[in-house]
C-alpha cells in the first residue's frame, strides 16, 4: 500500500528506488514526522560508509564571465550591472597554493562559460595543479563543452566534473533558460562526461520557479537512473538583476528532506550541504549534514572577487578569508558531532 509516506520510505530503503508518481506523492504528503525518519534512515547510510567524515572541497570561482543567459543566474550575460573578473592561472595556481596548505585534497575550479577558457589554457594549469599536489583530485565546473574538450581535459588529469542537470523536464528547463540553451546538449554533456571516466555529479534548485512535486519527482527518477558520483542541491535564491527577482526562494526544510531522499536512493554519492542552503537558513549547512549530506564546499577565490561571484542575492562567505571559511565549517561541523577530514573523498564503491 503505497500513499502514505511511511511505507513510502520503507519502500525507498529497501529497494532504492521509487515510481516517479510515488517520489511525487512522498514529497507531497511529508510531514516533519516522515522528514524525521527520513533523515534518521539516511544518516544511518552516510554513517555506515563515511562515518562522521565530512569532506572539505576547496571551491576556486575563477571567472564570473558568462556567454549564458539562464534567467535565475546573477552571473547571466545580461546582467550589465555585474563588475566581470577573470582569474590570471598564476592567481588560480595561488589559489590552489593557499588551499593545499589549509589541507584541501579537492580543489574545484568553477566558472561561467568564459570564451577565454579554452582547452589550451585550462590544459597547463590542470597540469600544474595535478603536478604539485598529485594527492589532490581537481573538479572542474565549467558548463557545457564539446566531448572533445571535456576529454582533453580529463587527460589532463581531471578527475571530477559537476555540471547540475537544473531540472529533468523538457518544459520546465526551457522556463529557466533562454530559447538558445538546449535541455537535449546539456544532457548529452552529462552522458559524455560519464563515458569519458570522470566522476560525475549533477543537481537542481530546489524550488526554481514553475517547480512542483512533479518536476522534483523527474529529477529524482533522473538521479536514480543516471547514477551521478556527487549530486548538488540547493535551495533557489533570488538574484535582483534577473528576471526572477521577484520568485520566492526555495525552503531548506524541502532541500533537507530531498537530501534524505538522495542519500536512501545511492548511499554512497558524495552530496554537498550547499552555500545557497548556508545562505537560505545560518545553520543551513548543518542542517544538510543532519539530513545526510556529507560534504561542504567552503570558497578558496581570493577575497577582492568574492562578492562578484553573485549567483543570488545576499550569498555568505564573500567576506571571509579561506582560512576563516575552512575554520568557521570545522566549527559548525564540530557542533553537530562531526569532523570535516583531509582527504581526497572519493565515493566508496558499495561491493
Ligand atoms: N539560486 C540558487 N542557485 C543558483 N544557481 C544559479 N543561480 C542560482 C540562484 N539564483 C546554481 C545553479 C548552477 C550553480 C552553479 O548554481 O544550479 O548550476
Ligand atoms: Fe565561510 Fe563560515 S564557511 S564564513
Amino acid at each position: 500500500m503505497s500513499g502514505n509516506p511511511e511505507s513510502l520510505i520503507r519502500k525507498l530503503q529497501e529497494t532504492r528506488s521509487l515510481e516517479e508518481a510515488e517520489f511525487a506523492e512522498l514529497i507531497r504528503q511529508r510531514t516533519p514526522e516522515s522528514a524525521r525518519l527520513l533523515a534518521d534512515l539516511a544518516v544511518a547510510e552516510r554513517k555506515r560508509l563515511y562515518g562522521n567524515d565530512v569532506f572539505i572541497r576547496g571551491l576556486i570561482e575563477f571567472t564570473n564571465i558568462c556567454r549564458n543567459d539562464c534567467l535565475y543566474c546573477g552571473l547571466r550575460r545580461s546582467n550589465t550591472a555585474l563588475v566581470r573578473y577573470r582569474l590570471t592561472p598564476e592567481e588560480i595556481l595561488s589559489c590552489a597554493e593557499d588551499g593545499y596548505t589549509l589541507g584541501f585534497r579537492t580543489f574545484v575550479l568553477q566558472g561561467g562559460e568564459d570564451g577565454y577558457f579554452t582547452d589550451e589554457v585550462l590544459i597547463p594549469v590542470i597540469r600544474e595543479i595535478k603536478k604539485r599536489y598529485p594527492d589532490c583530485a581537481v573538479t572542474l565546473s565549467l558548463g557545457e563543452r564539446s566531448r572533445e574538450s571535456y576529454q582533453a581535459l580529463y587527460d589532463a588529469g581531471a578527475d571530477r566534473y559537476l555540471l547540475r542537470h537544473e531540472t529533468a523536464d523538457r518544459g520546465h528547463y526551457a522556463r529557466l533558460h533562454p530559447p538558445g540553451m538546449s535541455f537535449d546538449h546539456r544532457m548529452q554533456c552529462l552522458r559524455e562526461l560519464k563515458e569519458i571516466g570522470y566522476q560525475v555529479g549533477c543537481g537542481f534548485m530546489v524550488g526554481s520557479p514553475g517547480q512542483t512535486e512533479k518536476e522534483l519527482a523527474k529529477d529524482l527518477k533522473f538521479i536514480e537512473t543516471f547514477r551521478p558520483d556527487m549530486c548538488g542541491i540547493g535551495p533557489f535564491i533570488p538574484h535582483h538583476q534577473t528576471p526572477f527577482r521577484d520568485m520566492p526562494a526555495g525552503s531548506a526544510e524541502l532541500t533537507c528532506f530531498l537530501l534524505s531522499v538522495i542519500r536512501l536512493m545511492l548511499p554512497a554519492v558524495l552530496l554537498p550541504a550547499t552555500t545557497a542552503l548556508g545562505t537560505i537558513h545560518p545553520r543551513g549547512r548543518e542542517m544538510g549534514i543532519l539530513a545526510g549530506a556529507n560534504v561542504v564546499m567552503p570558497n578558496l577565490s581570493p577575497r577582492s572577487i568574492r562578492k562578484q561571484y553573485e549567483l543570488y542575492d545576499n550569498k555568505i562567505c564573500t567576506g571571509e578569508e579561506s582560512a576563516q571559511c575552512r575554520g568557521c565549517l570545522e566549527t559548525r561541523m564540530e557542533s553537530i558531532g562531526y569532523r570535516t577530514v583531509t582527504a581526497r573523498g572519493d565515493a566508496v564503491r558499495e561491493a
